[in-house]
C-alpha cells in the first residue's frame, strides 16, 4: 500500500506550487455544527425556500432572523477542530495557497487561516438593507429580532441565499484559483450546489489532480486522482503533514 505522501509526490509539486482547498459542510460536521443534506442536516427540519431565500426574508424577516438567531445560537458554542486547523496551517506555511469555503460558520477563520474565500458568507457579518453596509455582530442571542441598523432600516444575515449571486470578486478569485491550482483539495461538500461544485473539475480540467476527503461518494468522485474515504477531522491532519512534506515546506 503506498503512503499518502508517495500518492501525493506522484503529482510532482514543489514549493511554487499553488494549493487550493474547496470545503463544505462536512469539513464543520465533527465540530458539532449540523450539515445541510445529510442524516440529520438542517435541510431536513427546515425548508430552505421558507428561511434562506430574499422572498422570505421580505415576507416574514422575523421567522428568518430567528432562524439565523439560532444557528448563531449553535455555531458561537462550536470550536475550529483539527480539520480546520490543520488547513490553517498549510495557510501559514504553503507560499500559494487559497482555501475557498461554502460554510458560513466563520471556523477556518477562528482557526486562523487568513487566506479564505468565503463563497456563502458568514454567520457573523450583518448588512444593512438600506446603506448595504456589511459589519461583524457576534451578539448571541440577538435582543432584537430583527434588528434594525442605526439608520433604522432593517439588518439582514451578510449570507447568500438562494436564488441570490455569489459577489462577482468573490466568484473571479475562485474560478482563478482553480484555473491555476497545482493541486486541488475538497473536502466535506455533497458538492451539488453550483458555482463550488464545478471549481473540483474546473481545476482538474486545468490539469491540478483533484484529492477528495468525504465519508461518502460525491459527484467528484469520479475524476479525483485520490478520494480518501473518512473523516475530514481524521484525514485532513495526515494530508496536511504528508503534503508539507511533499512540498518541502514542511
Ligand atoms: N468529514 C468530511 N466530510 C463529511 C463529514 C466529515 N466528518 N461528515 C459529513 N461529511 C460530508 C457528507 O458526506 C456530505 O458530502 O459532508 C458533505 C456535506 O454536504 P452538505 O450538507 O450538502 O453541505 P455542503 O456541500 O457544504 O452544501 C453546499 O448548500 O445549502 C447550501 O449554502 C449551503 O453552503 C451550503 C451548500
Amino acid at each position: 500500500m503506498t503512503s499518502l505522501a508517495d500518492r501525493l509526490s506522484d503529482f510532482n509539486l514543489d514549493v511554487d506550487s499553488l494549493v487550493v482547498v474547496l470545503t463544505g459542510a462536512g469539513i464543520s460536521a465533527e465540530s458539532g455544527v449540523p450539515t445541510f443534506r445529510g442524516k440529520d442536516g438542517l435541510w431536513k427540519t427546515y425548508r430552505a425556500q421558507d428561511l434562506a431565500t430574499p422572498e422570505a426574508f421580505e415576507r416574514d424577516p422575523k421567522t428568518v432572523w430567528e432562524w439565523y438567531d439560532y444557528r448563531r445560537q449553535i455555531v458561537a458554542t462550536k470550536r475550529p477542530n483539527p480539520a480546520h486547523v490543520a488547513l490553517a496551517e498549510l495557510d501559514e506555511k504553503i507560499p500559494h495557497f487559497q482555501l475557498i469555503t461554502q460554510n458560513v460558520d466563520g471556523l477556518h477563520l477562528e482557526a486562523g487561516a487568513r487566506r479564505v474565500i468565503e463563497l456563502h458568507g458568514n454567520l457573523f457579518r450583518v448588512r444593512c438593507t438600506a446603506e448595504g453596509t456589511v459589519f461583524e455582530d457576534r451578539e448571541v442571542p440577538l435582543k432584537e429580532i430583527p434588528p434594525h441598523c442605526r439608520c433604522g432600516a432593517l439588518l439582514r444575515p451578510d449570507v447568500v441565499w438562494f436564488g441570490e449571486p455569489i459577489p462577482h470578486d468573490l466568484l473571479e478569485r475562485s474560478f482563478e484559483a482553480c484555473r491555476h491550482a497545482s493541486l486541488m483539495l475538497v473536502v466535506g461538500t455533497s458538492a451539488v450546489v453550483q458555482p463550488a461544485a464545478s471549481m473540483p473539475l474546473l481545476a482538474r480540467q486545468a490539469g491540478a489532480p483533484v484529492v477528495e476527503i468525504n465519508p461518502e461518494e460525491t459527484p467528484i468522485t469520479p475524476f479525483a486522482d485520490i478520494s480518501l474515504r473518512g473523516r475530514a477531522g481524521e484525514i485532513v491532519p495526515e494530508l496536511a503533514t504528508s503534503l508539507l512534506d511533499v512540498l518541502g515546506v514542511g
